[in-house]
């Protein structure tokens, strides 16, 4: 079954993030006819109608696409069309619930998600967490947002935040670790454009395998590496003390820590 809006629907502001959603949704056919992006540019959206003002009507949905920074701005005028019927889907990394719930009192429930930019391809990795439970229409929202990819219901905001400072922070660093294969090859003399399509071909292909196979990616680590033999040389590096582990937790700790101090600047703004 294809999953569908609950409308009237509002994407307001649909930047990189919410126009990778929008794109997902497309490629799995859902129905744009009861959706409206409100952004002040005006720029369309390709099958959606999309203005500048907020039209007459309750909105049975609300996404949130903005910069965390411009809710302030934003909450006052927006408020007033969220009531009872109203759902509030909220991507603004570091918002609590309880910040949203006080510029949306009337809200009829708050769900935060923290998508990745993956969704496009329908292969997107979206923690969600609601303090709202209990709620039927909630379940409308939440097929909505499993039609993109995986989803990962969260008991605390603090999961919410970690979750997505390995997925959604994470498409990021593995970005970077594809990059840095790529750039390792073109110093050793490869041409960079086919260094750079040996990367990204290489991290697709190991995705593919460990989703296919169900094998760990240890085990797949394991497999490639025979005893006394190249890969293992470099896995040495890798695994050394303060190696790439280390790294990769500094990384995602600043990452969290990030998160945290948005959410005290967020709740210091109200
Ligand atoms: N990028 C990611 O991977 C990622 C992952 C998880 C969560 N997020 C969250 O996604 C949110 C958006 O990030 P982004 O990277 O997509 O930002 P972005 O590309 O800069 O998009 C921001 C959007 O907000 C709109 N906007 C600005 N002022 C507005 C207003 N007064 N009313 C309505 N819309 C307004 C902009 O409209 P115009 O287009 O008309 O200027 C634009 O569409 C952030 O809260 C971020 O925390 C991002």
């Amino acid at each position: 079954m294809t999953a569908a809006f609950p409308a009237p629907a509002w994407l307001v502001g649909c930047g990189n993030m919410a126009g990778a959603m929008v794109e997902g949704w497309r490629a799995g056919g859902v129905d744009f006819a009861g959706v409206t992006v409100i952004r002040p540019s005006g720029t369309p959206v390709d099958g959606i109608r999309t203005v500048t003002e907020y039209p007459e009507e309750q909105p049975r949905f609300v996404m949130l696409g903005f910069k965390p920074q411009k809710l302030g701005e934003i909450a006052p005028g927006l408020a007033p069309h969220v009531g009872s019927e109203t759902i509030i889907v909220s991507m603004l990394a570091g918002v609590t619930a309880a910040t949203l719930r006080k510029r949306f009192p009337e809200a009829r429930a708050i769900v935060r998600i923290l998508p990745n930019l993956p969704v496009a391809q329908v292969q997107g990795v979206t923690p969600i967490y609601s303090a709202d439970g209990g709620i039927d229409d909630l379940v409308e929202v939440q097929q909505l947002i499993a039609s993109l990819g995986m989803i990962a219901w969260c008991e605390t905001e603090t999961e919410l935040g970690v979750i997505g400072a390995v997925a959604s922070a994470g498409v990021a660093y593995v970005a970077r670790f594809a990059e840095a294969l790529g750039r390792a090859a073109e110093a050793l003399g490869v041409n960079p454009t086919r260094a750079r399509s040996i990367a990204i071909q290489t991290l697709v292909g190991t995705g593919d395998l460990a989703k296919a196979t169900g094998e760990s990616m240890e085990e797949i680590a394991r497999r490639v590496a025979s005893p006394k033999g190249t890969t293992e040389q470099g896995l040495a590096v890798l695994d050394a003390p303060d190696g790439l582990q280390q790294l990769v937790d500094r990384t995602i700790a600043a990452a969290v820590r990030r998160g945290q101090q948005l959410a005290e600047e967020a709740a210091r703004r109200d």
